[in-house]
């Protein structure tokens, strides 16, 4: 038995740590998107697989029998691919998704379908935070006129894809009194986050609730229809029970 883990989440570490720990064959897969990666404590391979032959040929030669699918909630594209092609190999197919945000007192959240809707919302020169990262940015070409800051963890390789906006380097954690005083210095309006869930990135919204910032919440993607657990250890105790 050979568990492929698609990893890229903080979940998918705990997996990886956990399956190491009890002596399951096992290797992680990273799509190659940081330059500098936290250590698995797997064997890594890093990259896409060239699209789904090169991922069917990789299933192959790897002897993969079990696939533990814990990449970001708005990584859609590898999910479905995932879950189709482990389910016409007949090959065991779990998603690991962590629950979504939920708005609580006190927020004053917006939901938007995608980027592209920021800028119906967002009034031109508002000072926004993208707590979005970089790959999705050009979506939201649309704030042209507004400051826009765009936080992601590796320093930039192309410059900013619009006028009036700017990079901000940091890598988590981030935590809520680091946001609140980066949201106030920087003169924070807006802010837009992806539902990607979790406590580790809720920081920033616990953040603009107490400085009372409105926030553009983009909605999660749809998943494919699999079978899903919403954590690392019920990751595990499912690859337990294959
Ligand atoms: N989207 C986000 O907001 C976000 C946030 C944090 C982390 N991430 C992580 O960054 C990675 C890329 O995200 P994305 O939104 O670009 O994904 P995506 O749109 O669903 O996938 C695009 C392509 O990236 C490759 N890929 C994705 N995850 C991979 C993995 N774990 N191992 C090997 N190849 C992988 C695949 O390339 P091939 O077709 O060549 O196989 C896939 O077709 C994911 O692993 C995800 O967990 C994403």
């Amino acid at each position: 038995m050979t568990i492929l883990v698609l990893a890229g989440t903080s979940e998918a570490k705990e997996i990886c740590k956990s399956l190491a720990g009890l002596g399951v064959d096992a290797v992680a897969s990273l799509a190659g998107a940081t330059r500098a990666p936290t250590p698995l404590a797997l064997p890594v391979r890093v990259g896409g697989f060239g699209g789904e032959d090169g991922f069917r040929a990789y299933l192959a030669s790897a002897g993969i029998t079990a696939v533990i699918d814990a990449t970001h909630p708005f990584a859609a594209r590898i999910s479905e691919r995932t879950a189709r092609v482990c389910k016409a190999l007949h090959i065991p197919y779990l998603q690991v998704l962590r629950p979504a945000w939920v708005a609580q007192d006190g927020d004053d959240w917006t939901e938007i379908g995608d980027e592209t809707e920021a800028a119906q919302i967002i009034p031109k020169g508002a000072t926004v935070f993208l707590g979005t990262g970089r790959q999705t940015l050009a979506r939201f070409a649309g704030l042209e006129g507004c400051r826009v800051i765009c936080r992601q963890i590796d320093p930039p390789t192309a410059p900013f894809p619009f006028e009036g906006g700017e990079f901000l380097i940091g890598r988590p954690p981030f935590p809520v009194a680091r946001e609140m005083s980066l949201f106030i210095a920087l003169g924070i309006e807006w802010i837009v986050v992806k539902n990607a869930g979790g406590d580790a990135s809720a920081t920033k919204l616990t953040a603009a609730r107490r400085l009372g910032i409105p926030v553009l919440m983009i909605a999660r993607p749809q998943m494919p229809d699999a079978a899903r657990v919403a954590n690392a250890p019920e990751a595990v105790a499912w690859a337990l029970s294959l």
